[in-house]
């Protein structure tokens, strides 16, 4: 997969085993995983596994999460972007957006900044006509950044128990380059 996105901060790029140090960081984190639903990774070879499953959901759609660097430092905050997602819900598969940042570097607008340019590339780039999103019910920051970015709330569903929000987003522009 060859793509590389750019916003003012951040640049996004596919994501490779090299970042495997860097998810480890970022997943080994109990607190990035309060509202995901999984656990914190506990090894380097964890992280290379799940990257294992990235780049084969390149291969298998040409779509993937892409890794995020700050402009200025260069520095890895985190991975963001579309998803082909098959098991979320069990009714349909969907075009997902997300976003994940090492701690360090929350608040400071990057998942929204981010968020932003992967609606813009499914939508222009990739042509889809529909992304959607799901967040926890009680996850204020993701609802929160779902909503600023325009995606509708469409509603809740259970995932293992779990309460969550469905947005969804359909391609409003015909002849514009960008939805917004
Ligand atoms: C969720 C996550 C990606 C957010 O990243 P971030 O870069 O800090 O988010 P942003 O700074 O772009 O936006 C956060 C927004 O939430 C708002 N916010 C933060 N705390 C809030 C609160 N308690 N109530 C209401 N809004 C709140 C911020 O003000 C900001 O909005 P603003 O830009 O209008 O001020 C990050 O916390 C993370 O990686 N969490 C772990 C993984 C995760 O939960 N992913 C999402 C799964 S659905």
């Amino acid at each position: 997969m060859n793509v590389k996105l750019e916003t003012k901060r951040l640049y996004l790029r596919p994501i490779t085993q090299n970042d495997a140090q860097d998810f480890f960081e970022m997943d080994s984190n109990p607190k990035v995983h309060i509202f995901l639903g999984n656990n914190p990774v506990t090894s380097v070879e964890q992280s290379k596994s799940k990257i294992e499953g990235i780049l084969q959901q390149y291969k298998d759609y040409g779509v993937g999460r892409l890794a995020m660097f700050k402009k200025d430092t260069g520095e890895f905050v985190g991975w963001s972007g579309l998803k082909y997602e098959r098991e979320l819900r069990k009714e349909f598969n969907y075009y997902d957006l997300g976003y994940r940042l090492k701690e360090e570097f929350w608040g400071n607008g990057y998942a929204t900044e981010a968020a932003i340019a992967s609606l813009d590339y499914g939508f222009k780039d990739l042509e889809l006509e529909e992304i959607c999103a799901a967040a926890h019910i009680n996850h204020i920051v993701s609802n929160t950044i779902l909503k600023k970015i325009g995606m509708h709330p469409s509603g809740t569903f259970e995932y293992e128990g779990d309460l969550c929000n469905w947005y969804t987003l359909k391609k409003i522009f015909t002849n514009s380059k960008t939805p917004f």
